[in-house]
């Protein structure tokens, strides 16, 4: 995973101010560790999130190019020594590195063996040192190609040399994006990294190289071969870094659903409805329809399965990771992914195996111009605008707007103008409650939440922010399920949330059941009188409402327990690694 950011310019820039505010965006990839180079040679590293390493660094400190980097530890431990940038032997060179260079051990070795010292426990040193060696036979343009060559495994690379205002970069299946600014340019891992800068882009393809300075850049493929890239024009909505008025990014992305759903709705309706006839044209034509996401995208694709299944569509979906092993495509499937940041790698894996078996690929992606949308044959967009969180909120509302939109396309009910309505009076409702019992079930660590149909996704949901924000083990199932062996878990006092949609009368008997065993169960349904009371008029509806209750419920828990909420440990955003 990681983010990482590099800048070259005609005249010097505060590193802190600029380099590193730029960083920050992109935090959400990772916030283990910190670091940055400069041009002149200048290294800092820092464990911990840039806020605390920020202060560090003089103010005045000034550079015309320079790299940077925000980790997310896939391999060595989070420490100092294991911060990027790194370097070679010398210290003349510097590189920043995401994704993972599988075959490191092999190279290291080879590298060890030529004399190479190394001082991390990372895969991505051998980056540094690898460029090192293959420099001894010509620049760093074949060194790069050098690096595509050897290197297996997925990478997007800056590498900055010692006394040289320039940067050169090389990606592989890693997201880097090149933003043409005023007097200079900005790479980085996406374009987060400069939407405020600039509005052209160009986009990196696999096994490419760039060479970058304040007056241009060049970017070459594999062979060496000079490419022309196209500038993309792009539009996103920029997210204010301070003065929100919430105490967290969480809390305020869950009152935004209102509105980004609204927003979803009319454009589905209006400037994007061009794009639903076409993928609506996919989904008649498609044998099946196989929908692939990670997380909590997969929930929203699993309710999108139920929707779509009962208006006689076939579809399925998987967890990306094991796309390939358990889900059967070819040319007459038509693969849908689902994925707020559009850069999860287990969602790319599942896109390039879906193309090689000759799919077609669609996409519902949140962020423009990510990978899995410029992958896809017809992509809709979410609408939800940028989420801080680490927790999807916002986006997982419009992702299941989204699969609704499509199946009212082949006669699947919803209520599209009332919805933001719902979702307002469902938080205003319900917020109060939450927090109340955020007390009573602060010290828990054992929670079930039961579902079935169409609230089965909804549970796994609910359960799944539970677990990622408030660090509560919960658990999300089949309310049908619960008696073939769960159920031996519930003793006295066990909570177990029910989402009880109208007219599900064997999610009632589920809950006897647990009550009958001394569960403390937690009602979520439509009666005035139950302990989550919601004005869901029909499934669909019910399935997003449901959740709400989740995220306000996960939310508190976590502020009773002092927990960091929009960064939980271990955990980034946009996931790409496998
Ligand atoms: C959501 O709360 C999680 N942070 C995570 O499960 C996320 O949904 C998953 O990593 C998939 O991300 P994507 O939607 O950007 O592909």
């Amino acid at each position: 995973m990681c983010g990482i950011v590099g800048i070259v310019s005609s005249k010097e820039f505060p590193v802190r101010g600029e380099l590193l505010a730029r960083l920050k965006k992109l935090e959400y990839r990772g916030y283990d560790s910190v670091g940055f180079a400069t041009s002149e040679g200048l290294v800092m590293r820092g464990v911990g999130e840039l806020s605390k390493f920020i202060v560090r660094v003089p103010a005045e400190l000034e550079a015309k190019a320079a790299i940077s980097h925000t980790r997310w530890a896939t391999h060595g431990g989070v420490t100092e020594a294991n911060a990027h940038p790194h370097s070679d032997c010398e210290g003349k060179l510097f590189i920043v590195h995401n994704g993972i260079i599988e075959n490191y051990e092999e190279l290291r070795k080879g590298l060890e063996k030529l004399g190479h010292c190394f001082e991390t426990e990372t895969d991505s040193e051998v980056i540094a040192h690898l460029l090192e060696e293959r420099l001894k036979r010509g620049g760093m343009k074949s060194a790069l190609m050098s690096l595509i060559r050897e290197a297996k495994g997925t990478f997007a690379v800056l590498a900055l040399r010692k006394g040289e205002e320039r940067i050169y970069a090389a990606k592989r299946d890693s997201p880097l994006a090149l933003g043409i600014a005023k007097g200079g340019f900005i790479l980085g891992s996406d374009i987060y990294a400069f939407s405020d800068a600039t509005d052209k882009a160009v986009f990196f393809d696999d096994d490419e190289i760039a060479v970058v300075d304040a007056k241009g850049y060049e970017f070459f493929d594999a062979a060496g071969k000079p490419v022309r890239k196209k500038v993309t024009r792009f539009k996103w909505a920029r997210q204010e870094e301070a003065g929100h008025g919430h105490a967290h990014y969480m809390i305020k992305e869950i009152h935004e659903q209102p509105l980004a759903a609204e927003r979803l709705i009319r454009s589905l309706e209006t400037e994007q409805a061009k794009k639903v006839g076409k993928l609506v044209g996919m989904m008649r034509r498609a044998k099946r329809v196989v929908l692939v996401a990670a997380g909590t995208s997969y929930f929203a694709a699993l309710l999108g399965v139920y929707f779509l299944n009962r208006q006689n569509v076939m579809a399925h979906t998987l967890i990306a990771s094991e796309f390939e092993n358990y889900v059967y495509v070819d040319k007459s499937t038509l693969v849908i992914a689902v994925s707020q940041s559009g850069e999860t790698m287990d969602v790319v894996s599942a896109l390039k195996f879906a193309k090689k078996r000759g799919a077609k690929i669609a996409a519902i992606v949140n962020v423009p111009h990510s990978t899995v949308q410029r992958m896809s044959e017809v992509s809709l967009e979410m609408m939800a605008g940028q989420e801080v969180c680490v927790a999807a909120t916002k986006t997982f509302t419009n992702q299941v707007i989204a699969m609704l939109f499509l199946a009212s396309k082949f006669g699947f009910h919803a209520n599209f103008e009332s919805l933001p309505l719902q979702i307002e009076k469902t938080i205003a409702a319900n917020e109060g409650k939450a927090k109340a019992l955020a007390k009573e079930l602060k010290g828990r660590n054992d929670v079930y939440i039961i579902g079935r149909g169409i609230s089965y996704p909804s549970a796994r949901e609910f359960a799944h922010k539970l677990k990622e924000i408030a660090y509560v083990h919960a658990e999300g199932m089949m309310g049908g399920e619960l008696k073939h062996g769960t159920l031996a878990l519930v003793e006295k006092g066990t909570p177990v949330f029910s989402l009880m949609p109208a007219g599900d009368v064997d999610i009632v008997s589920n809950t006897k059941e647990v009550e009958a065993r001394g569960g403390r169960v937690i009602r979520i349904s439509t009666a005035t009188d139950s302990d989550f009371s919601i004005p869901a008029e029909n499934g669909g509806v019910f399935a997003i409402l449901s959740v709400v209750i989740g995220q306000l419920l996960a939310y508190h828990i976590a502020k009773e327990r002092g927990l960091p909420i929009d960064k939980p440990r271990n955990l980034a955003k946009s996931v790409t690694v496998k």
